[in-house]
């Protein structure tokens, strides 16, 4: 009898699965498409679309685990990629890239002069932003080539890349795999998992550029953010943070509800660059805030298990950025990044959530940015 069950079950699915739409079209659509983008050495970059049965697709890289592109449709209707990026991979390769759309790690964002201690021993990473170590050093995560699987459904893939001991200054062999899934409800899932040989930081994160504009508005002045966060962790002039938490209340760091993000822009020196301590309790997935943009309709909400975001306005870019999408100029604040992960500086701060993994453990995180129009 269960056995019938399961088969009628199957059947259904399968025939539901082959049933043409209207437009002749399956009317499953999930897909993976693959183009060669270009060749670093002797090995192909190849761009990876994932496309849902809205329609909505998210091409990626092998180069650092790359999103090119994110398209999503306005309250028309009209199709518009909401990150900024590039039309090639020598765009990509650029001295300056800021980390346009990459994977990051093995750090994500600042350990205070690339120095930190674990049982007893004081390791020192390569030194890249001022006295501080960036973005997992010189060749972090997002400038090295990941190997990629499609899983099966056609809406995953699967990038895998191994990082041996010593690499940047970090401590252990890693094994760093992360699954970007679009889902059929126009959801981009990043899914994080890795394993180390030795006690290492850990802190890995996404680094796209959003203008839910779509190349209309130059700056994300006039997007709307909203951030579940009571405190933030205020910095110093090198952006490390002081190692206190204070509260948003009555500040222009402020976003516990609505705000367009030009508001209070002008009021912080050198723009927003700071990590928000989420109100959520513990590593369950959940929902931490909003980005919206009234003119186009478009927003996205963001849930993830970490414990903090980062939310930097494009503070630094300049508009000198060559082989830019469309040739567009990339000025100060044209895009910002919404990168969920563990506080700046972990390491040196005992109070900060942990970010160390030991070797029989396994490190966990999921971000989700799911899009609509309203
Ligand atoms: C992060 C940092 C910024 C900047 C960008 C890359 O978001 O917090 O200060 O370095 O990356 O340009």
């Amino acid at each position: 009898m269960k056995k019938i069950t399961l088969f009628l079950l199957f059947a259904a699915v399968i025939a539901c699965k082959n049933q043409p739409a209207e437009d002749g079209k399956s009317a499953s659509a999930f897909s993976i498409s693959e183009t060669v983008f270009g060749k670093i050495d002797s090995t192909t970059i190849t761009e990876y679309t994932l496309t849902n049965p809205a329609g909505m697709k998210v091409s990626i890289l092998n180069y650092g685990g790359t999103v090119t592109k994110i398209i999503t449709k306005d309250k028309a209707g009209k199709d518009g990629d909401v990150i900024l990026g590039f039309d090639s991979l020598s765009g990509y390769l650029q001295k300056g890239n800021p980390y346009f759309g990459c994977l990051v790690g093995r750090y994500a964002n600042r350990i205070a002069k690339g120095n930190f201690t674990l049982d007893g021993k004081t390791y020192q990473l390569a030194i890249n932003n001022g006295a501080n170590a960036l973005h997992g050093g010189l060749k972090g995560y997002d400038k090295v080539i990941w190997k990629v699987q499609k899983l099966t459904g056609d809406s995953s893939l699967q990038f895998t890349y191994h990082s041996p001991d010593g690499e940047e200054g970090y401590p252990g062999n890693v094994d760093a795999t992360v699954i970007y899934s679009l889902t059929a409800a126009n959801e981009l899932k990043i899914e994080y998992a890795a394993k180390t040989d030795k006690a290492t930081p850990i802190n890995l994160t996404n680094h796209c550029y959003f203008n839910l504009s779509a190349g209309t508005d130059t700056t994300i002045e006039q997007h709307e953010l909203q951030l579940s966060a009571n405190e933030y962790t205020p910095v110093d002039t090198g952006l490390i943070p002081t190692g206190k938490l204070a509260p948003v209340k009555g500040t222009p760091m402020d976003f516990t509800s609505a705000k367009l993000i030009g508001k209070d822009l002008p009021q912080v020196l050198g723009g927003y660059d700071h990590n928000w301590v989420l109100n959520k309790k513990g590593n369950a997935l959940a929902k931490i805030g909003t980005l919206y943009h009234a003119a186009s309709g478009r927003y996205v909400d963001v849930f993830t298990t970490e414990p903090g975001i980062q939310f930097y306005s494009g503070n630094f870019l300049d508009g000198t950025l060559t082989n830019t999408k469309a040739g567009k100029k990339y000025v100060q604040h044209a895009g910002l990044c919404l990168e969920t992960q563990h506080f700046p500086n972990s390491p040196n701060e005992p109070s900060f959530p942990n970010t160390i993994l030991k070797p029989d453990e396994t490190y966990h995180h999921a971000t989700v940015y799911q899009f609509g129009v309203r």
